[in-house]
């Protein structure tokens, strides 16, 4: 089982993250948590390009970095595990690149599909997708830490974003779930554990 989890920033993906760790722990269900970018040892390299706002990259620049640290993601950690028939949940994946790279960045869907089609990269079989208005997501975001080179950017960057992703959950029903993250903590957690144990137990 592959599941990804996408939102944009302060939607409350590392606290959700924590509380399936644990309810999975204490469940004994196996799952391998890992995320984009920067999982692996070239990924992390990769990463520090990414996000050092002293570093000015084109668009589709970023996209390549990206997708090398998908590349090496998907051959070196989700497809072994998925051959051995491992549980998956990745923080971020492909979606992140079409509503941050698309939408945000100004790529266009087929230029994209271009780039991404030939490497051919796994389909979760199920992505949550939290939500939340921007402004709300950005006050959490940036009442944080230091601003890397994505959560600097203007509002309308992110608010293309959500748009992206919206439009993303509506297409993709089948396999996008839609979280409301202006629930509690624990109604997110709630939500989002029955929809995998849901997944889970039909597969
Ligand atoms: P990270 O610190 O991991 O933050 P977050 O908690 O928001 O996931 O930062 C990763 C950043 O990389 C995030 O701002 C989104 C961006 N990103 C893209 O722009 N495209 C992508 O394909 C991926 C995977 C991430």
């Amino acid at each position: 089982m592959f599941i990804t989890l996408e939102g944009s920033e302060g939607a409350g993906k590392s606290t959700l993250i924590e509380r399936l760790k644990k309810y999975f722990l204490n469940n004994n269900i196996e799952f391998i948590f890992t995320k984009e970018p920067g999982a692996t040892e070239e990924g992390k390299e990769l990463r520090k390009i990414l996000l050092d706002k002293t570093i000015m990259l084109d668009p589709l620049s970023e996209t390549f970095l990206l997708l090398a640290d998908r590349l090496e993601h998907v051959r070196k950690i989700i497809n072994p595990a998925l051959e051995k028939n491992k549980n998956v949940l990745s923080d971020r994946y492909l979606d992140s690149t079409y509503a941050y790279q698309g939408a945000g960045r100004k790529i266009n869907q087929d230029e994209l599909d271009q780039l991404i089609k030939p490497l051919k990269f796994p389909e979760p079989d199920l992505t949550i997708y939290l939500d939340l208005p921007v402004e709300e997501g950005l006050k959490r975001a940036r009442g944080r830490d230091k601003l890397d080179r994505f959560e600097e950017e203007d509002i309308d960057f992110f608010e293309r974003i959500r748009n992206s992703y919206l439009k993303a959950a509506q297409k993709n029903s089948h396999r996008i779930f839609t979280i409301d993250s202006t629930n509690s903590e624990t109604k997110v957690f709630e939500l989002a554990r029955d929809c995998i144990e849901k997944k889970l137990n039909e597969s």
